[in-house]
């Protein structure tokens, strides 16, 4: 298959780095990451999650951020939703996209929303169907789609079947997570080849994390099979440096860097991510994970 010639980028930053840091960010600083990064022209900015404070602290003020930032026309805003009562939350703050995120490990689904891989789907189906009703688009995220952080390996055939059960239930697009970046080019080409027969490619895409440094040629691999959407974080945010295991996502402008390269459209203003990576970074006091943001 030849390469996609445009890609979508999902900017995670917000969310998945964020809802990692340990320190307190204020609002203020949350909408004006996100004012930044739709500036520099992302179609989808995931802005936070309606999930239990006591659960992940740092996505407590998620309503606060919504009425706080400018929403660029033709820019998506979602939100991640794990229940009904998060779904309660985005109708109020005026959502027009929400995620749902399920996992293909049982031991992984248990320890992020506390409940088995099944009682997820049955928990997710009231809350795609008030969104459905409202108009509302739903994502699907996939968790630990190469490796779990408590079972290791995980069969593609699991992740195929997980990633199916959302789309038949209304999921637009399934985004297939390497969680804990464990992901190599060969489990990345039989994770997809598992899952293409199901899911059409354009209704796919990966979200890699990149511990290992495996990221962007895991999404060559990706793009070498079809998928057009590929989720990165502005600067690699996330990950936590006292967690085994965790790291962020691969950066927003280290992608861009590589797809631009290959001819890939992405309508993505590079140096402007760039800034915004070394600015956010600036503010937790780190130096940014990406290499754009690194040289000068
Ligand atoms: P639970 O404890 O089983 O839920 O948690 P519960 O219904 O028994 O409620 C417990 C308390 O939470 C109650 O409060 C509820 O009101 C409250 P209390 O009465 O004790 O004061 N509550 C909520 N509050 C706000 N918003 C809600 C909500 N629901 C209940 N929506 C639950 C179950 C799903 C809520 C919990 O496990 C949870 O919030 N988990 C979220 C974990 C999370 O956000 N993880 C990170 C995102 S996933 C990820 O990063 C992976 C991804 O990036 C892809 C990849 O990399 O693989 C997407
Ligand atoms: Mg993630």
């Amino acid at each position: 298959m030849t390469i996609p010639k445009k890609v979508k980028i999902v900017e995670v930053g917000p969310r998945d780095g964020l809802q990692n840091e340990k320190q307190s960010i204020d609002v203020a600083t949350k909408v004006e990451l996100i004012d930044r990064l739709s500036a520099s022209g992302l179609p989808v900015i995931e802005a936070g999650a309606f999930v239990s404070p006591k659960w992940v602290p740092q996505m407590a003020d998620t309503d606060k951020v919504l009425a706080g930032i400018k929403r660029y026309k033709g820019v998506s805003y979602p939100v991640l939703v794990p229940n009904v009562k998060g779904m309660e939350m985005a109708l109020k703050a005026g959502v027009r996209e929400i995620a749902v995120f399920g996992a293909a490990s049982e031991t992984f689904s248990q320890k992020n929303i506390n409940c088995s891989i099944a009682e997820s789907l049955d928990r997710f189906a009231p809350v795609i169907k008030t969104a459905k009703d409202n108009n509302i688009k739903v994502r699907g995220y996939v968790s630990c789609v190469m490796g779990c952080p408590y079972e290791g390996d995980i069969a593609p055939e699991k992740v195929a079947e997980v990633s199916k059960g959302l789309f038949d239930m209304g999921c637009y697009e399934i985004s297939l997570g390497d969680t804990i970046g464990v992901g190599t080019v060969p489990k990345t080409k039989a994770m997809l080849d598992a899952v293409k027969p199901h899911i059409p490619v354009e209704h796919l895409a990966v979200h890699f994390h990149d511990t290992y440094g495996q990221a962007l040629v895991n999404i060559y691999a990706a793009l070498e099979r079809g998928v057009s959407v590929i989720d990165s974080s502005v600067g690699g945010l996330g990950g936590c440096p006292y967690a085994k295991g965790a790291s962020g996502n691969v950066a927003t402008e280290d992608v861009i860097y590589m797809l631009h390269g290959l001819g890939i459209e992405t309508g993505c203003d590079l140096g402007g991510l760039t800034d915004t990576a070394r600015w956010i970074f600036q503010q937790l006091g780190r130096k940014p994970q990406s290499k754009l943001a690194n040289t000068g």
